[in-house]
């Protein structure tokens, strides 16, 4: 494929004091379950998690509800029956549509390594912006392909089927994305929010995208809040290792 066209949208989780935004989180749980999951499935993600304080942050007894909405396989029992807590989400419905749980870490919006690394360290490597393109990305397509041609066009999507007519004497491709075998999911009003928070397609996107970052790095406010403790740790370390370095070596100097 060729390149693909992503958007630099800004997210709360960015950089080395990002936050993920909870009520953001609960919004994109919303889009995700009204409409990827009649066709995607988190089949990593455990159902509790959603009570985690550094997720979405659903009180107990909102995880309970939320769990019956699905179905799983019970060993035991020999037969299907309502999932609780415990339980992960369910795999993919539809046996062509990737599992999302990663999805984020899995793609790439930005591409490298360029420099020093400090655009990666500052935005991250773009995952839920690919994602997020991916929903906004389905435009009309180029003037070169011809009006049958199989799927929908897209021009983030890269891995894709693109018609010959789009292509240079050597087989590259001449137009940004390719074609996806996934209809556009979302548009503006799909789903609505009862505080009647924005819903439009970029926010809708935005959101459900933000919502796949957390469930491929659950434990990333965790990770950041350690490492931030480590640098203060070792700042006042370095200090301390200084002034003991100068007060030993004073009587022989
Ligand atoms: C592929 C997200 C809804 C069917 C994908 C991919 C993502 C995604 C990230 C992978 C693209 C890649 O490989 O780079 C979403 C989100 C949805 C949603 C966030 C909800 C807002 C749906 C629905 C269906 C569906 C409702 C079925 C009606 C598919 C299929 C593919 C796919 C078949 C594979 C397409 C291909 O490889 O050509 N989706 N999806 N998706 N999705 Fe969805």
């Amino acid at each position: 494929g060729g390149a693909g066209h992503v958007e630099d949208y800004d997210f709360s989780f960015e950089g080395p004091f990002g936050t993920f935004d909870q009520n953001q989180l609960q919004r994109g749980l919303k889009v995700y379950t009204e409409v990827c999951a009649a066709c995607h499935g988190l089949k990593f993600v455990p159902i509790r998690t959603l009570g985690d304080a550094g997720g979405p942050d659903l009180p107990a007894d909102q995880v309970r509800e939320y769990a019956k909405l699905y179905e799983v396989y019970d060993e035991e029992l020999e037969d299907f029956r309502e999932a609780k807590p415990v339980d992960h989400f369910p795999e993919s419905a539809l046996e062509n549509a990737p599992d999302l749980s990663l999805m984020a870490k899995a793609r790439a919006g930005f591409h490298g390594p360029y420099g020093l690394g400090i655009n990666q360290l500052m935005k991250g490597m773009g995952g839920p912006e690919y994602i997020a393109s991916l929903m906004t990305g389905y435009v009309d397509p180029p003037a070169c392909a011809p009006d049958d041609f199989d799927g929908y066009y897209n021009r983030a999507f890269t891995a894709g089927g693109i018609p010959a007519e789009c292509k240079d004497e050597n087989g590259y491709s001449k137009i940004e994305g390719s074609w996806i075998g996934m209809a556009p999911p979302l548009d503006d009003g799909y789903v609505e929010f009862d505080d009647g928070h924005e819903n439009d397609l970029e926010n809708l996107s935005k959101d459900v995208s933000a919502f796949l970052m957390w469930t491929a790095e659950p434990k990333m406010m965790a990770r950041k809040q350690a490492g931030l403790t480590g640098v203060l740790f070792l700042t006042v370390l370095a200090v301390l290792l200084y002034l003991a370095n100068k007060r030993l070596w004073a009587p022989i100097k």
